[in-house]
């Protein structure tokens, strides 16, 4: 497929299974990750891929913070499964480094980018994905037992996997935002 056809059929996929990328193609998506735009080259992110046991011990953070922060008893009880729902679940957080010219606001935009680039690279190699973040991204306590300072984000959890059913095909037109032109 052409590189722009590419990017303009992008769409995400909620429902996935296994397989998960391999070792060689999760090398690729992180590579991917760390090939995009990047102020002053800080590297501002880290990521933490679970799969197996991994995704069991997302769940349980999920479940304590359900607990610590009073939702309902669904929530609670939905709480540990929602990382099943694929078979690698990538957390993507901010590294922020003090700089002088790249504020926080840059780097964090960077680390955006990074999520995007590995849900790029894993359509390439055939894989979907689907980037969430949901009221978990921001609890104080995913952060603590994620090892996320107090200062820093969780950008997203990026679920990828294998497409239940046909990968969707965007057959919407991509129409253009509003945009100015200034000549
Ligand atoms: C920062 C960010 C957070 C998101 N969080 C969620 C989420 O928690 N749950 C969800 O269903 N979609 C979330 N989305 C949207 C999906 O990733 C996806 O873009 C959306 O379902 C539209 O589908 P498409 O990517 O195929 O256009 C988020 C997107 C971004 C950029």
């Amino acid at each position: 497929m052409d590189f722009v056809d590419f990017l303009l059929a992008r769409s995400s996929m909620p429902r996935l299974q296994a397989p998960a990328p391999d070792q060689h193609t999760l090398n690729t998506m992180l590579q991917a990750a760390a090939s995009v735009p990047d102020h002053a080259g800080l590297k501002p992110w880290h990521f933490i891929v679970c799969e197996g046991l991994g995704l069991k011990r997302l769940g349980d953070i999920f479940e304590q913070a359900a607990i610590d922060n009073d939702l309902s008893e669904r929530d609670i009880a939905r709480a540990p499964e929602l990382p099943l729902r694929a078979p690698m679940v990538v957390v993507i957080t901010t590294r922020l480094t003090e700089h002088p010219k790249v504020p926080a606001s840059e780097q964090f935009s960077a680390a955006s980018c990074a999520v995007y680039a590995m849900q790029l690279a894993a359509r390439a190699k055939g894989f979907d994905s689907i980037w969430r973040t949901g009221p978990y991204a921001h609890f104080d306590q995913v952060k603590q037992a994620l090892g996320v300072a107090e200062s820093e984000h969780i950008v997203g959890f990026l679920y990828v996997g294998t497409a239940q059913g046909e990968s969707p095909q965007r057959s919407r037109e991509v129409s253009l935002p509003t945009y100015e032109q200034w000549r």
